[in-house]
């Protein structure tokens, strides 16, 4: 063999070393699954409004990856055997029986036994995980090693459960689109954070509970989770211990708001290492209905369809794929903060959010379950047209069903809280203007509101874009409004419209006697920064209660 020879085959073996020992050393890269629910109705979806709503349940937007299991993305196996743990005090002999829908249900999610809004035509799915946590194996063949992987989905914050007529939740049956009041990611996350560092210490009775629980576990998972995973998790839930105490460096939630700016701001890097943010804004879950009659999403409206007026009226015939596509650019890019995933992953997850558009065009939330008086029904509309209209969008004449007709992308300012709006700043529209999605999304920081569509109004309690109102009679009755109120686990009250509760002589609004709240509840202090439950008064100002009354059993009907 010549010299030169020699050389490259001594070049090509060394390389192969490098290359084995690169993925030896780096295991835990590059790999990736799919929601197993996904996976399961799949194959029945012959349409884009199917394939929207099936992958709106159950879509995993590419965020089950290596890479997600290092931002927002859980080792499924692991993290719900260390709650397990938890609930039973580290006796391994009872993990078996530990119930983990009713532990996820405290901190709202839903694990119901149907869907009140999937399609007849489409084969009902069997729910088998908390609804919004889409759970997948991802795995790779060289080094052999795999992982179950759990991450956030949209419906996890966009379902609520159905309600009876007497305002009673019916946690067996849930709404997609309707939106969650009681989801409390900050008791998911610092209950996560508290079992991890009580358990990952002790790998041998954690992964003695993950084979209590799965006991189906093969031996490359195993031996991942083992490995890999739990000693990388130990590293990183001992250093946030050490540098800032909790998990996340923001406060995730209340119940019923979430805290994605917060979250995007992570994901920019625009949070300093080693502090937690100390005012956070939580934004109160939308209904989804009429959202496509927009041109710019969030609160704000600070997400706008570039190069548009977004500040034109949407008519029925706006509403076509080209409009649609360009909503999903917008809605694609809430993977990132949400899901964890790379602004590249989010570009891939246009379409489906395109088939979720496909849904949403016909979605229409649970109609109101209590009771309406049929006679205030004209006058209340007629209220609506001359008081509401203008800003919050025009209604067929239907006393019935009434529907969107035309929506004026109104935004100003009305006299609400100011802070959530200042908190969106130029570094953070800039940042998202020069990402990747600078050419889907026109983001701006404005400093008003947008005022909504008040479709599904009626189970959209608590109001406001911060949640600061807990029913739509306090609203119009802005004297009253209360100081304090528990949102989570509520139920409704269908006479106020809104979380019910008993007003008590210090100003707050206390949940009534003898009901037990089904979530983990969070207090709405209205005293606290950015959730004054002040503004939009003058616009029920110089109606008479009668006329109120009117009003609010119309508003019933969106
Ligand atoms: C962690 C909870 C959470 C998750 C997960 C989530 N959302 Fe949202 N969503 C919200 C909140 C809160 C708002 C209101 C934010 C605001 O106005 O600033 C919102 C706003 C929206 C809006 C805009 C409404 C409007 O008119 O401005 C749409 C559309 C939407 N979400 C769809 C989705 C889809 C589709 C997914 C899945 C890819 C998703 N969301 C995932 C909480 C969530
Ligand atoms: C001048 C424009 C304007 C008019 C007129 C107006 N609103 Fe609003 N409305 C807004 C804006 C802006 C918001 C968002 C405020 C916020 O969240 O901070 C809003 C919010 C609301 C909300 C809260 C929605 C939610 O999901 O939390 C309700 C309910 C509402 N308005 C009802 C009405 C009714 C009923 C009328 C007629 C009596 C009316 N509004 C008139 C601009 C207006």
């Amino acid at each position: 063999m010549n010299l030169q020879i020699r050389k490259k085959y001594l070049f090509l073996g060394f390389s192969l070393i490098v290359l084995a020992f690169a993925a030896f050393s780096f295991p835990l890269d590059r790999f990736s699954g799919t929601s197993v629910e996904y996976t399961a109705v799949k194959e029945n979806l012959r349409t884009d409004h199917h394939r929207g709503i099936a992958y709106f349940a159950f879509g995993d937007f590419s965020s089950l990856t290596s890479d997600t299991l290092r931002v927002s993305a859980s080792p499924w196996k692991l993290v719900t055997a260390a709650l397990a743990l938890s609930a039973v005090d580290g006796d391994l002999d009872l993990v078996g029986e530990v119930d983990l829908k009713a532990i996820f249900r405290r901190f709202g999610f839903h694990s119901p036994e149907s869907f009140g809004n999937w399609p007849e035509d489409l084969e009902a799915p069997e729910i088998q995980y908390p609804v919004g946590q889409n759970v997948g194996f991802a795995g790779r063949m060289f080094p052999p090693i795999g992982a179950t992987i759990g991450n956030i989905g949209c419906a996890a914050c966009h379902s609520s459960v159905m309600y009876d007529a007497n305002g009673m939740p019916n946690l067996n049956h849930v709404w997609l689109g309707m939106p969650n009041g009681s989801i409390n990611l900050e008791a998911y996350t610092s209950t996560l954070f508290g079992a991890m560092r009580d358990w990952s210490g002790d790998p041998d009775l954690l992964m003695a509970a993950v084979d209590r629980l799965y006991p189906e576990t093969g031996w490359r998972e195993n031996f991942t989770l083992r490995n890999f995973i739990l000693p990388e998790l130990k590293k990183t839930v001992d250093q946030r211990d050490a540098e800032i105490g909790r998990l996340l460096p923001f406060r995730a939630s209340l119940a019923g708001a979430t805290n994605g700016l917060d979250s995007l701001k992570n994901r920019l890097g625009l949070i300093p290492k080693g502090t937690v943010l100390e005012h956070s804004i939580f934004n109160s879950v939308p209904d989804l209905g009429g959202r496509l009659w927009r041109y710019k999403l969030l609160n704000t409206g600070t997400y706008a369809i570039p190069g548009i007026d977004h500040t034109a009226t949407v008519k029925a015939e706006d509403i076509n794929p080209r409009h649609r596509r360009g909503l999903a650019g917008i809605i694609a890019y809430f993977t990132v903060p949400s899901m964890g995933v790379t602004p590249e992953v989010a570009e891939t997850s246009i379409e489906p959010a395109f088939w979720i558009t496909d849904w949403m065009k016909d979605y229409k939330p649970q109609p109101f379950p209590g009771l309406i008086d049929p006679s205030l029904l004209a006058e209340g509309g007629e209220i609506y047209r001359n008081k509401c209209a203008e800003c919050h969008g025009t209604y067929n004449d239907s006393l019935e069903t009434p529907a969107l007709t035309s929506f004026p992308n109104w935004e100003g300012n009305v006299g609400t809280d100011p802070q959530r709006a200042r908190l969106l700043t130029s570094e953070i529209s800039s940042a998202v203007n020069a990402s990747l999605f600078g050419k889907y999304i026109s983001a701006r920081s404005v400093d008003t509101y947008a005022a909504p569509p008040l479709i599904g109004l009626w189970a959209s309690a608590p109001y406001f874009h911060n949640g600061s109102v807990p029913t739509l009679w306090h609203m119009m009755n802005p004297e009253t409004r209360p100081t304090r109120f528990n949102v989570g686990g509520h139920r409704l009250d269908l006479e106020k419209v809104g979380i019910a509760g008993d007003p008590q002589p210090d100003g707050s609004w206390t949940t009534p006697d003898g009901y037990t709240p089904w979530s983990e509840p969070a207090l709405v202090d209205t005293t606290a920064f950015g959730l004054d439950s002040k503004g939009h008064e003058k616009e029920f100002s110089g109606l008479s209660d009668d006329a109120k009354r009117a009003l609010l059993e119309y508003l019933k009907l969106l």
